[in-house]
Protein backbone atom coordinates (compact mmCIF):
# COMPACT_ATOMS: atom_id res chain seq x y z
CA UNK A 1 0.00 0.00 0.00
CA UNK A 2 1.06 3.44 -0.41
CA UNK A 3 1.31 6.01 2.21
CA UNK A 4 -1.17 7.90 0.94
CA UNK A 5 -3.33 4.59 0.61
CA UNK A 6 -2.32 3.14 4.08
CA UNK A 7 -3.59 6.33 5.75
CA UNK A 8 -6.99 7.12 4.24
CA UNK A 9 -7.28 3.44 5.79
CA UNK A 10 -6.48 4.14 8.88
CA UNK A 11 -8.01 7.35 8.76
CA UNK A 12 -11.17 5.85 7.34
CA UNK A 13 -11.35 2.90 10.12
CA UNK A 14 -10.49 5.09 13.05
CA UNK A 15 -13.53 7.60 11.56
CA UNK A 16 -15.45 4.45 11.54
CA UNK A 17 -14.54 2.78 14.65
CA UNK A 18 -15.43 6.31 16.39
CA UNK A 19 -18.78 6.27 14.57
CA UNK A 20 -19.44 3.42 15.88
CA UNK A 21 -18.86 4.07 19.66
CA UNK A 22 -20.25 7.45 19.52
CA UNK A 23 -23.30 5.20 18.72
CA UNK A 24 -22.61 2.59 20.64
CA UNK A 25 -22.32 5.17 23.70
CA UNK A 26 -26.11 6.21 22.11
CA UNK A 27 -27.61 3.22 22.94
CA UNK A 28 -27.51 2.08 19.17
CA UNK A 29 -26.09 -1.98 19.60
CA UNK A 30 -26.44 -3.17 15.71
CA UNK A 31 -26.47 -1.72 12.34
CA UNK A 32 -28.69 -2.85 9.53
CA UNK A 33 -26.36 -4.13 6.81
CA UNK A 34 -27.86 -4.03 3.24
CA UNK A 35 -27.63 -7.61 1.81
CA UNK A 36 -25.40 -7.34 -1.48
CA UNK A 37 -22.68 -5.22 0.78
CA UNK A 38 -23.30 -8.37 3.46
CA UNK A 39 -22.31 -10.90 0.26
CA UNK A 40 -19.46 -9.02 -1.18
CA UNK A 41 -17.99 -7.99 1.71
CA UNK A 42 -18.86 -11.14 4.57
CA UNK A 43 -16.10 -9.97 6.70
CA UNK A 44 -17.33 -6.65 7.57
CA UNK A 45 -19.47 -8.00 10.15
CA UNK A 46 -21.09 -5.44 12.59
CA UNK A 47 -20.00 -5.86 16.09
CA UNK A 48 -21.79 -8.54 17.72
CA UNK A 49 -24.03 -6.87 20.72
CA UNK A 50 -24.80 -10.19 22.00
CA UNK A 51 -23.60 -12.11 24.90
CA UNK A 52 -25.53 -15.23 24.14
CA UNK A 53 -22.41 -17.28 22.19
CA UNK A 54 -22.52 -19.31 19.63
CA UNK A 55 -20.31 -21.63 18.44
CA UNK A 56 -17.28 -20.49 16.32
CA UNK A 57 -13.97 -21.53 16.02
CA UNK A 58 -10.92 -20.31 17.91
CA UNK A 59 -8.10 -18.40 15.37
CA UNK A 60 -6.90 -20.60 13.43
CA UNK A 61 -3.37 -21.16 13.90
CA UNK A 62 -1.40 -20.45 10.73
CA UNK A 63 -0.08 -23.21 8.78
CA UNK A 64 3.27 -24.37 9.99
CA UNK A 65 6.36 -24.19 7.91
CA UNK A 66 8.25 -27.19 9.30
CA UNK A 67 6.57 -30.11 11.32
CA UNK A 68 6.90 -29.36 15.37
CA UNK A 69 6.16 -31.57 18.14
CA UNK A 70 2.23 -31.79 18.97
CA UNK A 71 1.99 -29.52 21.66
CA UNK A 72 -0.08 -30.68 24.62
CA UNK A 73 -3.78 -31.39 23.87
CA UNK A 74 -5.87 -27.97 24.85
CA UNK A 75 -9.32 -28.32 26.28
CA UNK A 76 -11.63 -28.91 23.51
CA UNK A 77 -14.69 -26.55 23.02
CA UNK A 78 -14.87 -22.57 21.96
CA UNK A 79 -18.07 -21.21 22.03
CA UNK A 80 -17.35 -17.42 21.55
CA UNK A 81 -19.47 -15.05 19.83
CA UNK A 82 -16.53 -12.35 18.57
CA UNK A 83 -16.95 -8.82 16.76
CA UNK A 84 -15.70 -9.24 13.32
CA UNK A 85 -11.77 -8.42 11.71
CA UNK A 86 -12.77 -4.62 11.60
CA UNK A 87 -13.10 -4.41 15.27
CA UNK A 88 -9.63 -5.85 16.28
CA UNK A 89 -6.26 -5.16 15.40
CA UNK A 90 -4.67 -6.83 12.75
CA UNK A 91 -4.18 -10.37 13.46
CA UNK A 92 -0.52 -11.72 14.10
CA UNK A 93 0.67 -12.99 11.28
CA UNK A 94 4.29 -14.40 11.47
CA UNK A 95 3.73 -18.62 12.59
CA UNK A 96 3.42 -19.19 16.21
CA UNK A 97 7.05 -19.97 17.85
CA UNK A 98 7.78 -23.14 18.42
CA UNK A 99 6.99 -23.45 22.36
CA UNK A 100 11.29 -24.44 22.44
CA UNK A 101 12.58 -21.45 21.61
CA UNK A 102 10.05 -19.15 23.86
CA UNK A 103 11.93 -19.37 26.77
CA UNK A 104 15.27 -17.63 25.14
CA UNK A 105 13.67 -15.20 23.04
CA UNK A 106 11.70 -14.03 26.28
CA UNK A 107 14.99 -13.70 28.28
CA UNK A 108 16.53 -11.35 25.76
CA UNK A 109 13.42 -9.43 25.26
CA UNK A 110 13.55 -9.33 29.21
CA UNK A 111 16.82 -8.37 29.28
CA UNK A 112 16.29 -5.14 26.71
CA UNK A 113 13.20 -4.50 29.01
CA UNK A 114 15.25 -4.19 31.94
CA UNK A 115 17.57 -1.58 30.68
CA UNK A 116 15.35 -0.01 28.63
CA UNK A 117 15.67 3.86 29.26
CA UNK A 118 12.41 5.15 27.04
CA UNK A 119 10.80 6.88 29.62
CA UNK A 120 13.48 8.44 31.76
CA UNK A 121 11.55 9.90 34.92
CA UNK A 122 10.19 6.03 35.23
CA UNK A 123 13.76 4.37 34.75
CA UNK A 124 15.00 6.98 37.42
CA UNK A 125 12.32 6.14 39.69
CA UNK A 126 11.62 2.58 39.62
CA UNK A 127 13.74 -0.06 41.30
CA UNK A 128 13.64 -2.48 38.39
CA UNK A 129 11.31 -3.22 35.69
CA UNK A 130 8.55 -6.03 36.05
CA UNK A 131 8.71 -8.20 32.90
CA UNK A 132 6.21 -10.63 33.53
CA UNK A 133 5.93 -14.81 34.33
CA UNK A 134 4.47 -17.66 33.70
CA UNK A 135 4.68 -20.54 30.93
CA UNK A 136 5.67 -19.47 27.69
CA UNK A 137 3.28 -22.36 26.21
CA UNK A 138 0.20 -20.49 28.12
CA UNK A 139 -2.90 -20.76 26.86
CA UNK A 140 -4.24 -17.52 28.76
CA UNK A 141 -2.53 -14.73 29.50
CA UNK A 142 -3.54 -12.10 32.24
CA UNK A 143 -2.62 -8.30 31.32
CA UNK A 144 -2.65 -5.64 34.19
CA UNK A 145 -1.63 -2.45 34.12
CA UNK A 146 1.71 -1.52 35.39
CA UNK A 147 3.63 -2.61 38.53
CA UNK A 148 2.52 -1.61 42.09
CA UNK A 149 4.87 -0.72 45.15
CA UNK A 150 5.57 -4.73 45.90
CA UNK A 151 5.66 -5.51 42.45
CA UNK A 152 8.64 -2.78 42.18
CA UNK A 153 10.77 -4.11 44.64
CA UNK A 154 10.06 -7.78 43.97
CA UNK A 155 10.44 -7.79 40.31
CA UNK A 156 7.27 -10.04 39.59
CA UNK A 157 3.58 -8.76 38.47
CA UNK A 158 0.70 -8.64 40.34
CA UNK A 159 2.03 -10.11 43.98
CA UNK A 160 1.37 -7.04 46.62
CA UNK A 161 -2.62 -7.40 47.42
CA UNK A 162 -4.48 -7.20 44.31
CA UNK A 163 -1.82 -9.92 42.96
CA UNK A 164 -3.13 -12.02 45.76
CA UNK A 165 -6.33 -11.68 44.70
CA UNK A 166 -5.65 -12.64 41.33
CA UNK A 167 -3.95 -15.51 42.58
CA UNK A 168 -7.18 -16.22 43.72
CA UNK A 169 -9.03 -15.63 40.66
CA UNK A 170 -6.64 -18.08 38.57
CA UNK A 171 -6.48 -20.73 41.27
CA UNK A 172 -9.71 -20.78 43.30
CA UNK A 173 -11.94 -19.25 40.61
CA UNK A 174 -10.61 -20.73 37.81
CA UNK A 175 -8.98 -24.07 39.15
CA UNK A 176 -5.57 -23.20 37.02
CA UNK A 177 -2.26 -22.85 38.60
CA UNK A 178 -0.72 -19.69 38.58
CA UNK A 179 2.41 -21.09 36.85
CA UNK A 180 0.09 -22.15 33.95
CA UNK A 181 -0.59 -18.74 32.19
CA UNK A 182 1.31 -16.13 31.97
CA UNK A 183 0.99 -12.41 34.03
CA UNK A 184 2.08 -9.33 31.97
CA UNK A 185 1.27 -5.51 32.62
CA UNK A 186 1.61 -2.46 29.82
CA UNK A 187 4.18 -0.88 31.72
CA UNK A 188 7.20 -2.46 32.62
CA UNK A 189 7.71 0.31 35.18
CA UNK A 190 6.15 1.25 38.28
CA UNK A 191 4.58 4.89 37.71
CA UNK A 192 5.42 7.03 40.74
CA UNK A 193 2.45 6.31 43.18
CA UNK A 194 1.16 4.24 40.90
CA UNK A 195 -0.90 7.29 38.64
CA UNK A 196 -2.35 6.17 35.89
CA UNK A 197 0.17 5.84 32.59
CA UNK A 198 0.58 8.20 30.25
CA UNK A 199 0.12 8.10 26.50
CA UNK A 200 3.28 8.25 26.13
CA UNK A 201 4.47 5.76 28.72
CA UNK A 202 2.37 3.40 27.08
CA UNK A 203 3.12 3.88 23.76
CA UNK A 204 6.76 3.33 24.54
CA UNK A 205 6.17 0.08 26.63
CA UNK A 206 2.93 -1.35 24.43
CA UNK A 207 5.73 -3.07 21.52
CA UNK A 208 7.43 -4.99 24.27
CA UNK A 209 4.20 -6.01 25.70
CA UNK A 210 3.40 -7.12 21.82
CA UNK A 211 6.35 -9.06 20.99
CA UNK A 212 5.57 -11.23 24.21
CA UNK A 213 2.13 -11.66 23.07
CA UNK A 214 3.62 -12.63 19.67
CA UNK A 215 6.43 -15.27 21.08
CA UNK A 216 3.73 -17.11 23.48
CA UNK A 217 0.92 -16.75 21.42
CA UNK A 218 -1.84 -17.48 24.59
CA UNK A 219 -4.93 -18.65 22.85
CA UNK A 220 -7.16 -16.08 25.34
CA UNK A 221 -6.41 -12.83 27.20
CA UNK A 222 -7.78 -11.61 30.24
CA UNK A 223 -7.65 -7.88 30.35
CA UNK A 224 -7.97 -6.29 33.69
CA UNK A 225 -9.04 -2.98 34.19
CA UNK A 226 -9.68 0.34 31.75
CA UNK A 227 -5.75 1.69 31.60
CA UNK A 228 -4.94 -1.86 29.96
CA UNK A 229 -8.21 -2.13 28.07
CA UNK A 230 -8.07 1.29 26.67
CA UNK A 231 -4.79 0.71 25.67
CA UNK A 232 -5.14 -2.62 24.23
CA UNK A 233 -8.07 -2.40 22.50
CA UNK A 234 -8.17 1.55 21.11
CA UNK A 235 -11.51 1.98 22.62
CA UNK A 236 -12.18 5.44 25.04
CA UNK A 237 -15.47 3.13 26.20
CA UNK A 238 -16.21 2.75 30.19
CA UNK A 239 -14.77 -0.68 31.69
CA UNK A 240 -18.54 -1.46 32.14
CA UNK A 241 -19.60 -1.79 28.56
CA UNK A 242 -16.39 -3.89 27.36
CA UNK A 243 -16.68 -6.49 29.91
CA UNK A 244 -19.33 -9.05 29.87
CA UNK A 245 -18.27 -10.01 25.93
CA UNK A 246 -15.58 -10.87 23.91
CA UNK A 247 -12.99 -8.63 21.78
CA UNK A 248 -9.96 -9.43 19.76
CA UNK A 249 -6.77 -8.08 20.07
CA UNK A 250 -4.42 -8.98 16.71
CA UNK A 251 -7.05 -11.68 16.93
CA UNK A 252 -6.63 -13.30 20.00
CA UNK A 253 -9.86 -13.80 21.09
CA UNK A 254 -10.04 -11.35 24.32
CA UNK A 255 -11.92 -10.88 27.65
CA UNK A 256 -11.80 -7.34 29.66
CA UNK A 257 -12.97 -7.88 33.53
CA UNK A 258 -12.62 -5.41 36.86
CA UNK A 259 -9.07 -4.80 37.58
CA UNK A 260 -8.54 -6.62 40.80
CA UNK A 261 -7.59 -3.51 42.93
CA UNK A 262 -10.53 -1.71 41.77
CA UNK A 263 -12.20 -5.46 43.12
CA UNK A 264 -10.44 -5.13 46.57
CA UNK A 265 -12.25 -1.56 46.48
CA UNK A 266 -15.54 -2.79 45.53
CA UNK A 267 -16.25 -6.09 46.10
CA UNK A 268 -20.28 -5.76 44.91
CA UNK A 269 -18.18 -5.92 42.12
CA UNK A 270 -16.73 -9.34 42.31
CA UNK A 271 -19.75 -10.70 40.81
CA UNK A 272 -19.33 -9.26 38.19
CA UNK A 273 -15.47 -10.65 37.28
CA UNK A 274 -16.78 -14.26 38.27
CA UNK A 275 -18.97 -14.11 35.26
CA UNK A 276 -16.84 -12.83 33.20
CA UNK A 277 -14.10 -15.47 34.17
CA UNK A 278 -16.84 -18.09 33.58
CA UNK A 279 -17.32 -16.53 30.06
CA UNK A 280 -13.41 -17.33 29.72
CA UNK A 281 -13.75 -20.60 30.91
CA UNK A 282 -16.30 -21.83 29.30
CA UNK A 283 -14.36 -20.66 25.59
CA UNK A 284 -11.60 -22.24 27.49
CA UNK A 285 -13.63 -25.43 27.95
CA UNK A 286 -12.65 -25.73 31.20
CA UNK A 287 -14.86 -26.54 33.82
CA UNK A 288 -16.95 -24.11 36.15
CA UNK A 289 -16.81 -25.10 39.48
CA UNK A 290 -19.39 -22.68 40.03
CA UNK A 291 -18.14 -20.84 43.08
CA UNK A 292 -16.58 -17.65 43.19
CA UNK A 293 -13.75 -16.84 44.75
CA UNK A 294 -13.68 -15.05 48.01
N1 LIG B 1 -1.47 -3.89 39.36
C1 LIG B 1 -1.18 -4.14 38.08
O1 LIG B 1 -1.85 -3.68 37.16
N2 LIG B 1 -0.15 -4.89 37.81
C2 LIG B 1 0.61 -5.45 38.74
O2 LIG B 1 1.56 -6.15 38.40
C3 LIG B 1 0.28 -5.21 40.08
C4 LIG B 1 -0.77 -4.42 40.38
N1 LIG C 1 -11.27 1.84 36.69
C1 LIG C 1 -10.18 1.15 36.35
O1 LIG C 1 -9.14 1.69 36.04
N2 LIG C 1 -10.23 -0.19 36.35
C2 LIG C 1 -11.33 -0.85 36.72
O2 LIG C 1 -11.30 -2.08 36.70
C3 LIG C 1 -12.47 -0.09 37.07
C4 LIG C 1 -12.42 1.26 37.03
Amino acid sequence: MSDETELAHSTLIREVRQRLEALSRAGVDRIPRPPAVARARPHLEPPQAAVEPTPIAPTPEPTRPTPRPKPAPTPEPVAVALPGSLFGSQAIDEPPVPPEDRPALLEALRLEVASCNLCPALASTRTQTVFGEGSPAAPLMFIGEAPGQVEDETGRPFVGPAGRLLTDMITKGMGLKREEVYIANILKSRPPNNRDPLPDEVGHCLPYLERQIAIIRPRFLCILGKPAAHALLETALPLGKLRGRWHRYRGIPAVVTWHPAYLLRNPAAKKDTWQDLQMLMNAMGLKVPGRKPE
